[in-house]
C-alpha cells in the first residue's frame, strides 16, 4: 500500500546556517569531479536513494544559486536530454516555507505558458516518512541575463529586442493570468543562445484572483468589519531593490502589475548598454542604489536627522527622471509617503537618455513609459508587445494569454507554519510528486 509523507520535518534556519545538519553527509565518499553540493544531490537522487526520489536523473554539476536555491545541471537519462535540478531546503520559518509553496504551485499552473520557465518534474526525497527538500526540475535554459549582462562580449540591438519582447511575452501571460511575479531582474530570466527568454524564480509571485470565497458575497449595504490594525493590500517587500518601483520603496501597499513593468524598463536599459559595449565599459544595473530606505509600517531603516542616505534608490531615481510632480504626488496612498518624497530637493533630471546613449528613437519610448513615477503612467505589458520597437522580433502566433485568472488556496491564509506545511505537501500530492519507483518516468514531459 502507498505510505503516505507525514507533514515536512521543517529545517531550523539557525541550525542549517551554522552547517551542523549537513556534517555528516559531508564525511560521505564523493564521486571525483563532484562538489560537495553537488554530491549531496547526486547522493539523493542516486541508486541508494530513499523512497520518493528516483535515479533517473545524474547530476552534472552546480549552475547557479540564489538567495533560496541551489539550480544543478542534471542528466535525465530516460529522455536523454539535459536538465536544471532546483534544490530548496525546507526551513521552520512561514515565509520560506511560502515561497517554496508559491514556486510548486505556481510553476505547475503555469506549464506550457510562453516565455515561462517549464517545470518537468517535482521530486521530495521521503526518509522516514518525512521530507525537508524539494527537488523541482525544470528545462534546462542556456544562461540567465545576469551572467549576458555582465560576461557577454556584446550584443546586437536586435538581440536586446527579442530578449525584450520574448521577456515581455512572459510577462504579459502571467499579467492575463492575474499574476504578478514581483522579482523581475537579470538572474530570474533565464535564456537561450536565440536570445528566447524564460521566466523563472516564482518564490515571490503573487496570484492577485481571489479564491472562490467560502462565505456568501458581502452585500454593500452591510457594514464591513476593519480592525484598525488590519491594513489592506499585499507587502511591499518584494522586488530586489535595483529594480524596486517607486510605489514599493515609498510602501505603496495598493500597488498593481506595473511593478514588473518597471522592473521590465530597468533589465532593458541594462541591456541596452550591452549593445557592441565591452563588459569592463557596461554601467550596469540602471539605478544602483546602496540603500532603500522604508517608509510606512514603522520601518525606518535611516535615521531621521540624516533624511537622506547616500545614493538612496529612490534619489537615484529622481536624477533620472525628476521628482514628481503635484498631479503625481496626489496619487499617493498616505501623507508618509508624499511627506518623504517632498523632503527630496527639486532637481533637473539628467533623463535617461544619457544614462542609455544606445537607446535608439522606439528603445527610449519605451524606457520613458515603462519608467514612469506614477504606476498607472506606465504602459502595460500587453501594449510593449504592440510597440514598434519590437515589430521587427515579434512572432504573433508565440504569444497567448490566460484563459482564466489563476487563484491559490493558501494566499489568504495566514503565517501559520502548519497550515502553510499542510498546504505543500497538498500541492506536492497534486503534481505527484511523492512514491515515484526509482526508475518511473514520473510527470516527466
Ligand atoms: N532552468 C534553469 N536553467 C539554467 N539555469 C538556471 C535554471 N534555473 C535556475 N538557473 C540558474 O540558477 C540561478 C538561481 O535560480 P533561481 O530559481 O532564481 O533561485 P533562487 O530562488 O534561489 O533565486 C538563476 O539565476 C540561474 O542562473
Ligand atoms: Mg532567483
Amino acid at each position: 500500500m502507498r505510505r503516505w509523507p507525514k507533514m515536512p520535518a521543517l529545517r531550523p534556519a539557525a541550525r542549517r546556517r551554522c552547517g551542523t545538519t549537513w556534517a555528516a553527509r559531508g564525511q560521505r565518499r564523493r564521486s571525483p569531479g563532484l562538489q560537495k553540493e553537488e554530491q549531496e544531490l547526486a547522493e539523493e537522487l542516486g541508486p541508494e536513494a530513499p523512497e520518493g526520489s528516483g535515479s533517473r536523473y545524474r547530476v552534472v554539476r552546480q549552475i547557479g544559486s540564489g538567495a533560496y536555491g541551489t539550480v544543478f545541471e542534471a542528466q535525465d537519462t530516460l529522455e536523454d536530454r539535459l536538465v536544471a535540478i532546483k534544490r530548496v531546503k525546507l526551513e521552520n520559518d512561514p515565509v520560506h516555507l511560502r515561497r517554496t509553496l508559491r514556486e510548486v504551485a505556481l510553476l505547475s499552473r503555469l506549464r506550457g505558458a510562453a516565455s515561462i520557465v517549464s517545470v518537468l518534474d517535482i521530486m521530495v526525497p521521503v526518509r522516514d516518512g518525512r521530507f525537508t527538500e524539494v527537488h523541482v526540475v525544470l528545462e534546462r535554459c542556456r544562461t540567465d541575463l545576469r551572467k549576458i549582462c555582465s560576461t557577454v562580449a556584446g550584443l546586437t540591438m536586435s538581440q536586446v529586442r527579442r530578449i525584450l519582447y520574448t521577456t515581455t511575452r512572459g510577462v504579459a501571460y502571467l499579467h492575463s493570468a492575474g499574476v504578478w511575479h514581483r522579482d523581475l531582474k537579470p538572474a530570474n530570466c533565464l535564456m537561450y543562445p536565440d536570445c528566447e527568454v524564460r521566466i523563472a524564480d516564482f518564490g515571490l509571485a503573487r496570484a492577485v484572483g481571489r479564491p472562490p470565497a467560502r462565505l456568501p458575497d458581502p452585500d454593500p449595504a452591510r457594514p464591513r468589519a476593519c480592525p484598525a490594525e488590519q491594513t489592506a493590500g499585499f507587502t511591499v517587500h518584494v522586488c530586489t531593490r535595483w529594480y524596486r518601483p517607486p510605489e514599493l520603496l515609498l510602501a505603496q501597499r495598493e500597488y498593481s502589475g506595473a511593478i514588473d513593468v518597471w522592473a521590465l524598463g530597468c533589465i532593458f536599459a541594462e541591456l541596452l548598454q550591452c549593445v557592441e559595449t565591452p563588459p569592463e565599459a557596461r554601467q550596469g544595473p540602471l539605478f544602483r542604489g546602496d540603500y532603500a530606505r522604508r517608509v510606512g509600517g514603522g520601518h525606518l531603516v535611516w535615521p531621521p536627522e540624516a533624511p537622506r542616505a547616500p545614493r538612496d534608490q529612490l534619489d537615484m531615481i529622481f536624477n533620472m527622471i525628476g521628482v514628481p510632480s503635484v498631479a503625481e504626488l496626489a496619487e499617493l496612498q498616505n501623507q508618509e509617503a508624499v511627506d518623504h518624497v517632498l523632503g527630496f530637493p527639486p532637481r533637473s533630471a539628467s533623463g535617461i537618455q544619457a544614462a542609455v546613449p544606445q537607446a535608439d528613437e522606439w528603445a527610449l519610448d519605451v524606457l520613458r513609459r515603462t519608467l514612469r513615477f506614477s504606476p498607472p503612467d506606465r504602459m502595460t505589458a500587453r501594449e510593449l508587445l504592440e510597440h514598434r520597437c519590437v515589430a521587427g522580433v515579434r512572432d504573433r502566433q508565440g504569444e497567448s494569454l490566460a484563459d482564466e485568472v489563476l487563484t491559490l488556496p493558501f494566499e489568504d491564509e495566514p503565517d501559520d507554519i502548519g497550515r502553510l506545511a499542510e498546504y505543500l505537501v497538498h500541492e506536492l500530492e497534486h503534481f505527484g510528486a511523492f512514491g515515484r519507483s526509482s526508475k518511473g518516468k514520473g510527470n516527466g514531459v
